[in-house]
C-alpha cells in the first residue's frame, strides 16, 4: 500500500488532535441536548466518527446513513443518492450529520434536506475535510476539521475504488495509480 502513497497531506498525530477539540466544539454545541442522532455517512465516516463519538460525553443514537457518490473510479461526484434508511425516524430530534469530506457539497445538502423534510428538529453538519474548491460553494458545515487543496485524498476512512481505508493518515495517491484503473 505505501508504494502507492505520493505524500502525506494530514498526519495521524494531527488528525488525533483535531478530532478532540471537534470534539470540545460540538459537547459545547450540544451541552443542553441529551438526544442527540448522529448520522454517519458511510462508509467514508466510519474511522472518524469512531474517533469522535468516544469524545463526546452526551448521550446519543448513531443511526448511519448510505450515500453513494462517488462509485468505484470516479474521482469527481456523480450526484448523491441515498441508498440505505428508507425512512428516518429523526421527528423532533436534534440531528448531526458526520461525513469525511465536503466537496462538491451534493451529499451534505441532499442528506440535510431529507433529515429537515423528515421533522428533525434541528440539522447541523461536521466533516473532517473541506476541499478548497467547497469554499467558493453554497454548502458548508457547521464543524469543519481541516481545508485542503482540491486534491483527490484516501485515508482515515476516505478511499479510491474502495481501497485505503486502512491508511491511519490522509494521503495523496501516487497519478500511477488512477492510470492502472
Ligand atoms: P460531495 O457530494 O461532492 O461533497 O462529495 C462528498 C463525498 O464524496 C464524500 O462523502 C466522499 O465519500 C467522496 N469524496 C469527495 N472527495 C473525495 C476524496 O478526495 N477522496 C475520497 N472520497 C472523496
Ligand atoms: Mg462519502
Amino acid at each position: 500500500m505505501n508504494k502507492d502513497i505520493a505524500r502525506v497531506l494530514v498526519d495521524r498525530y494531527t488528525i488525533q488532535a483535531r478530532v478532540f477539540n471537534m470534539a470540545q466544539e460540538i459537547a459545547a454545541c450540544y451541552h443542553d441536548s441529551d438526544d442527540v442522532v448522529m448520522v454517519p455517512l458511510l462508509t467514508g465516516s466510519i474511522i472518524f466518527v469512531a474517533d469522535l463519538v468516544r469524545h463526546l460525553p452526551m448521550r446519543m443514537r448513531i443511526d448511519v446513513m448510505a450515500v453513494s457518490s462517488y462509485p468505484g473510479t470516479a474521482t469527481t461526484s456523480q450526484g448523491a443518492k441515498v441508498m440505505y434508511p428508507a425512512e428516518f425516524h429523526v421527528s423532533g430530534k436534534h440531528v448531526l450529520v458526520v461525513d469525511d469530506i465536503l466537496d462538491s457539497g451534493k451529499t451534505l445538502a441532499l442528506v440535510t434536506d431529507l433529515l429537515k423534510k423528515s421533522g428533525a428538529l434541528s440539522v447541523k453538519t461536521c466533516v473532517l475535510l473541506r476541499k478548497k474548491i467547497a469554499t467558493t460553494q453554497s454548502m458548508t458545515a457547521d464543524f469543519i476539521g481541516f481545508d485542503i487543496p482540491d486534491e483527490f485524498v484516501v485515508g482515515y476512512g476516505l478511499d479510491y475504488n474502495h481501497y485505503y481505508r486502512n491508511l491511519p493518515d490522509i494521503a495523496v495517491l501516487n497519478p500511477c495509480v488512477f492510470e492502472k484503473k
